[in-house]
């Protein structure tokens, strides 16, 4: 394919910055298809691709620092649009020849008032004093210690703020630098500044959709598969379901899925799974029941990281030999994402310690050989659940929430026993569809209950009961990599905890967790 076939894209070049994937999703947002690329990306990278403009993200560091990232100057000349925020434009003053003042007492947190200049017609005016009317200032989100002291020759300044008067930069040639961070919500005029870099300034189109997404990547799939046969383990969650849509929607029959009853599944699940698969979307579906067998190898185990890896093992074993009853498989299907693809090719050295081993159930067995189909790979959460949608998944396929590939045997505290599941699972049901009635589940990142290892006393009727004590986990997040626990309203945890002490048979206390994350985890084990 040559260059100008290829999708036209924005090179968003990462110096590391918390913020880089959100600008990433704002770019999505505004219909225009990017990348995150290392910040080592030369210029001759850049030219293979279609690429009509660059971002250069924020970063920790300061220009000055040994070993600081600069972007290719090669780039920095090469004609193409270039927006740097906050390092980005630090490193569009240093590298042009303007000057960076390092912690100058300039440094500036939090939500400040923009002054905007008026610009001369020449330079792109991505800030206009129009965009704010009444006072002219305008509220911009900082989170600098460096700051531009002296433009590059040719710039122009765009905005003022009470410590900055260089807050906003710009060049004739399409270079731009901006001091505050135009992605985060507390910029309102954000993305109307990201609009006019991408739409005014690269000239893009805004013509990244769900519809043209599904086209190019059933075709792509046809491409890679040819005649070959696909697998694809079902998890029960959003993207595992989305990515075997799509694959059946490319090859047909050429896909069968796995779906492993693990016997660690909440109410419902793997009635729904084959009742959406088979009957709604006539996706050809392999339903293993290992139940006994999960339990089995589970018994008198209580340590989590020890049922992960049961859990684990036993998933693939079963997995493999599943496909080898299929014949000759030469694809194995995952739903892979954009975020866990930025993660596991991170430049970032620094050891993360080992919290929790998240196995990945539907990951690919490794002496299988199979090559993947990883359709998703470049899309972000919100994309994906557009894209099922419009491929006709259900509603409350497309809004589900993460579910551990363990499943319940790491919210059975202790050990796991058919007994203790069947506990949880009426308690999990309720908390389910109290939310579900109450219309709040989608404004949860996750929402659970938990069997803990206690029994308390309680009295029902006349007489005392020594029973089980149920924890509900309910927390709000973006990337459940942090999270808050979910103010939910009282009268709903009241009809909650009064059902469940009611309704599940051995269960005589609920209790709330309202830890966030950290110090605890979403899960509790
Ligand atoms: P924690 O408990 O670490 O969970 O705050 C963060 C997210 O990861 C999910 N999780 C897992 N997912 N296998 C998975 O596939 C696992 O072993 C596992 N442990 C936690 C958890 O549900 C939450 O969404």
């Amino acid at each position: 394919m040559n260059k100008t076939q290829q999708r036209e894209m924005i090179a968003i070049l990462d110096f590391g910055s918390q913020y880089t994937q959100l600008i990433a999703r704002r770019v999505r947002e505004c219909r225009v298809y990017c990348e995150l690329l290392p910040a080592t990306t030369t210029r001759a990278e850049l030219l293979q691709r279609n690429v009509r403009g660059v971002i250069l993200s924020g970063g920790p560091n300061s220009v000055y620092d040994a070993g600081a990232p600069l972007c290719d100057p090669a780039i920095l000349t090469s004609g193409l649009p270039i927006l740097g925020i906050c390092y980005g434009m630090q490193l569009l003053a240093h590298q042009l020849g303007g000057r960076v003042a390092a912690a100058s007492g300039r440094h500036e947190y939090g939500s400040a008032e923009l002054e905007i200049q008026q610009t001369s017609q020449k330079a792109p005016a991505l800030l206009r004093p129009t965009d704010v009317p009444g006072n002219g200032k305008m509220l911009a989100w900082m989170s600098h210690g460096d700051s531009v002291a002296e433009m590059p020759q040719g710039f122009v300044c765009l905005a003022s703020s009470a410590n900055n008067p260089i807050a906003a930069m710009a060049h004739p040639a399409g270079l731009i630098g901006l001091l505050f961070h135009p992605e985060v919500v507390h910029t309102p005029q954000g993305m109307l500044i990201l609009q006019r870099f991408l739409f005014e300034v690269c000239g893009c189109q805004p013509n990244w959709t769900t519809g043209t997404f599904i086209s190019e990547a059933t075709s792509r799939i046809r491409d890679q598969v040819g005649s070959g046969r696909v697998i694809c383990g079902l998890s029960g969650g959003v993207d595992s379901a989305v990515a075997a849509v799509l694959v059946h929607r490319a090859v047909g029959d050429q896909l069968t899925c796995i779906f492993v009853d693990t016997g660690c599944l909440r109410a419902g699940e793997p009635e729904q799974v084959v009742e959406t698969f088979r009957q709604h979307l006539h996706i050809p579906l392999v339903v293993v029941d290992a139940r006994a067998r999960f339990l089995g190898r589970l018994a008198g185990v209580t340590d989590p990281e020890a049922k992960r890896r049961i859990i684990g093992e036993e998933f693939v074993r079963l997995f493999e030999a599943e496909a080898e009853k299929l014949g000759q498989v030469d694809f194995l299907a995952q739903g892979t994402l954009y975020p866990d693809v930025i993660e596991s090719t991170s430049h970032d050295t620094t050891a993360a310690v080992r919290i929790k081993t998240h196995h990945n159930v539907g990951g690919l067995p490794e002496q299988m050989a199979l090559r993947l189909v990883e359709p998703l790979r470049y899309l972000f959460k919100d994309e994906v659940r557009d894209v099922g949608r419009e491929l006709g998944l259900p509603e409350e396929w497309v809004w589900r929430h993460p579910f551990p590939g363990p499943g319940l045997a790491i919210r059975v505290i202790g050990e796991v026993t058919q007994e203790r599941l069947e506990t949880l699972r009426a308690a999990d049901a309720i908390v389910l569809d109290e939310v579900c009635q109450a219309g709040l589940y989608r404004e949860l990142g996750q929402v659970f209950a938990v069997l803990t290892p206690l029994q308390s006393v309680g009295v029902m009727g006349d007489g005392r009961t020594y029973a089980h004590v149920v924890a509900v986990r309910a927390v709000t997040t973006s990337d459940f990599m942090t999270a808050d626990w979910a103010r939910l309203p009282y009268p709903l945890l009241a009809s909650i905890a009064s059902r469940i002490v009611n309704e599940v048979p051995g269960v005589n206390r609920v209790v709330y967790d309202i830890t966030s994350k950290p110090p605890a985890t979403i899960e509790w084990e």
